[in-house]
């Protein structure tokens, strides 16, 4: 699947519980041999908690986040969105990719983009659907380029737009895998602090893949650590790093290091051997 995608949308953004219930999947291939992607996993996401999910690559951190977000099936298991179980794709989840240049639509503009999102599930009024676009835009700092085509904006923009559209959706769960893996170093830190100061506006449900450590302590409430493929939960850690959370500082602090410490010797450590260091 390579573009955002967009499920309903509730008319009050406000997270809601993500429980993830031993949670399995299995792979079958054409030939008929079988990939274990992930083996009983189980996390409660609380409303409006900010979770990140870190693991080595191919462990099953995008299956995972998958199967959460209703797109693929679990081999076992269950997840619940509230009090629903998730069967298909859900009600008030929303999914941000990785590949921004693949999630927009390159004919429509900018603001056409952001108001696909909710226009075709909610009856309203062009010029209501029009004031709920520029209020998102206006979040992310792009009114001004309302009118341009996605094509004419800077893969960070880009990358903005691709939120303001998941966010305009109003959803109860924003999913993330990898969306800041594509952009630069500095803007990358940009996007971090603007999808704090969103979550912090409207506190959505946030569950963020990511290969990022750093980013990862930053932005979480909680990290769940999971193993080498098939993947389940290794450690689950508070960060307990104060909110607001400030791009230098926060990033300087002792408790910050020391969690990005215990993290990095956790994910370098081979399977089964010790902490491997280039030499
Ligand atoms: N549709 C599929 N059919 C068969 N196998 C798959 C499918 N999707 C994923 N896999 C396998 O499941 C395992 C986990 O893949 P997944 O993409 O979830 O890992 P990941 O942790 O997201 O990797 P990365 O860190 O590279 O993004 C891999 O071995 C992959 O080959
Ligand atoms: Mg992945």
């Amino acid at each position: 699947m390579s573009v955002t995608a967009l499920h309903q949308v509730s008319p009050a953004p406000q997270g809601a519980r993500l429980s993830i219930d031993k949670i399995g999947k299995v792979f079958t291939g054409p030939s008929g041999g079988s990939v274990k992607a992930i083996d009983g996993v189980t996390l409660n996401v609380e409303p409006g908690e900010f979770l990140a999910i870190v693991g080595p690559s191919g462990c099953g951190k995008s299956t995972l986040l998958q199967v959460i977000a209703g797109l693929m099936s679990p081999s076992s298991g269950a997840v619940r969105l509230g009090a629903q179980d998730v069967t298909g794709e859900p009600a008030h989840m929303v999914y941000l990719f990785q590949q921004y240049g693949k999630s927009l639509l390159p004919w429509m503009s900018v603001a056409e983009n952001v108001m696909f999102s909710f226009r075709h599930r909610i009856v309203m009024t062009r010029s209501a659907a029009r004031a709920r676009c520029d209020e998102y835009l206006a979040m992310v700092g792009l009114l001004d380029f309302a009118d341009h085509y996605p094509w004419q904006l800077s893969g960070g923009m880009q990358q903005r737009v691709a939120i303001a559209r998941a966010l305009a959706a109003e959803p109860k769960v924003l999913l993330m895998d990898e969306p800041f893996s594509s952009v630069d170093a500095l803007t990358r830190l940009d996007l971090h602090a603007l999808i704090l100061d969103l979550w912090t506006a409207k506190r959505f449900t946030a569950v963020l893949v990511t290969h990022d450590v750093d980013e990862a302590i930053f932005l979480a409430d909680r990290v769940a650590v999971l193993t080498h493929r098939p993947a389940s939960i290794s450690e689950v850690i508070d960060t307990n790093l104060p909110r607001p959370r400030l791009s230098i500082e926060t990033r300087e602090s002792p408790n910050f290091l020391a969690l990005r410490h215990r993290l990095l010797a956790h994910l370098l450590a081979r399977p089964g051997g010790a902490a491997h260091d280039a030499r």
